[in-house]
């Protein structure tokens, strides 16, 4: 090694240096280079500076004659990391180039961030004789960075909170419905319900009379996430309170108003109420989708429609009420509009296919026919993308 550190630094010995001399002629052009730019001596002990241009001084505020013979550490200061120093310190050990971005402070005391590349200069015989440090200021955009994973990290948050909200409104939605269908004697029922990542709305109850037959509801909020939640939860209420109407129009009056009352701001809720017998099936439906209904004695499929309002938009809306005379193996389906408006990569709904399919499946239960219509709505999709729950519920006369 031809280095040696015991070299004093003696400022003539400074002046004389040819190295300096030939930088000095550079100098004029490297004086209109925006970055800094220093050569220290290896040579000597502490590594000092020999040479630094305007843009130095510009950087860090010193003034060349200042920094002469001084190692550049005393730009360092309180908050410089100290691994990012000990990675210089390792690299000029190692005689290797050696790029950081190192927080410093100007002769003023303010910090600023310096993008420093240190290169190693060999002389012939390739011993490293002195080192040249380029230096940027980088600050802008390293605040531009942290500004930006500052704001990443709060959206990141906020996303989390969403995602939160969004669980908690897809619980509140099932915490809503039955937990499990009537085992009735005359009646075979089913029900497939598939949410929508964001959850939809839908909704369906039970009721069982003291005679025991069957009071159900099915129904669709206008919305998505809580503010769907929040109709339904008011819905169910009103459901439970007066399941025992006889009147369906009654019921979808009476809710319609309620719901009104309550002040939920542009939140409807489509809903069917609907009673059932052994013998008779009677309804009534405040915007919801057609119904299917199979004549097992005709051996034909029906779309039963009555049309309506849904629920909190007009209280004296005239709903109508529909009913069908029913016989043994009969059967009737109701879904939510999801179903109908599932679409697929050309946009195309599958609400065509369902007539069809149901009339396939007459011959199977209940379960069956539930989640077949479920699945292929969901297959309609082909990437199985569900864009608003759905919901079906068949009923068999036993
Ligand atoms: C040519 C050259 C330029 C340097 N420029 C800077 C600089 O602008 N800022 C800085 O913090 N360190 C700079 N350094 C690094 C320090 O001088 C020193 O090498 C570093 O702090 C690690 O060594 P130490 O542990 O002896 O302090 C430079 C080093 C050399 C050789």
């Amino acid at each position: 090694m031809s280095k040696s550190k015991s070299k004093k630094i003696d400022p003539p010995d400074l002046v004389n240096d040819p190295l300096k001399d030939q930088l000095e002629l550079k100098d004029r052009a490297l004086s209109v280079a925006v970055e800094g730019i220093t050569i220290s001596d290896f040579s000597l002990d502490g590594n000092p500076i020999i040479y630094a241009n305007e843009g130095f001084e510009r950087l860090t505020g010193y003034d060349r004659q200042e920094v002469m013979g001084r190692n550049c550490r005393f730009l360092q200061g309180q908050d410089t990391d100290p691994e990012t120093i000990q990675e210089i310190r390792q690299a000029i050990r190692d005689q290797v180039p050696v790029t950081v971005e190192i927080l410093n402070y100007r002769k003023d005391s303010v910090p600023f961030w310096n993008r420093l590349s240190n290169t190693p200069v060999r002389d012939h015989e390739g011993n490293v004789t002195h080192f040249i440090g380029l230096q940027s200021d980088v600050t802008e955009r390293v605040h531009a960075e942290k500004a930006l994973r500052e704001a990443t990290l709060k959206l990141e948050a906020v996303n989390r909170n969403m995602k939160n909200d969004l669980e908690a409104a897809r619980e509140l939605q099932l915490d809503m419905l039955p937990e499990r269908v009537p085992d009735l004697p005359y009646l075979d029922i089913a029900v497939q319900m598939k949410t929508a990542q964001e959850v939809g709305g839908d909704y369906y109850d039970f009721h069982i009379d003291r005679q025991g037959h069957l009071t159900f509801t099915i129904g669709d909020a206008t919305g998505h996430g809580l503010k769907a939640g929040t109709i339904v939860t008011a819905t169910k209420a009103l459901f439970n309170m007066w399941a025992h109407y006889k009147n369906p129009v009654r019921f979808l009056k009476r809710a319609s108003g309620a719901l009104k009352d309550m002040g939920f701001r542009n939140m409807y809720m489509a809903l069917v109420f609907a009673k059932i017998t052994p013998d008779e099936l009677v309804y009534s439906s405040a915007g919801m989708p057609y119904a299917l209904y199979y004549d097992a004695t005709a051996s034909v499929v029906r779309e039963l429609v009555v049309k309506g309002m849904p629920l909190a938009a007009f209280p004296d809306f005239p709903y109508r009420k529909k009913q069908i005379k029913l016989s043994r193996n009969d059967l009737i389906v109701f879904l939510s509009d999801g179903i109908l408006e599932q679409r697929n990569s050309r946009n195309e709904f599958f609400e065509d296919h369902v007539n069809p399919l149901f009339a396939t499946l007459t011959a199977h239960t209940p379960v069956h026919i539930a989640n077949t219509l479920i699945e292929q709505a969901v297959h309609w999709n082909e990437q199985g993308q569900v864009f608003d729950d759905m919901t079906v519920l068949v009923l068999r006369v036993k």
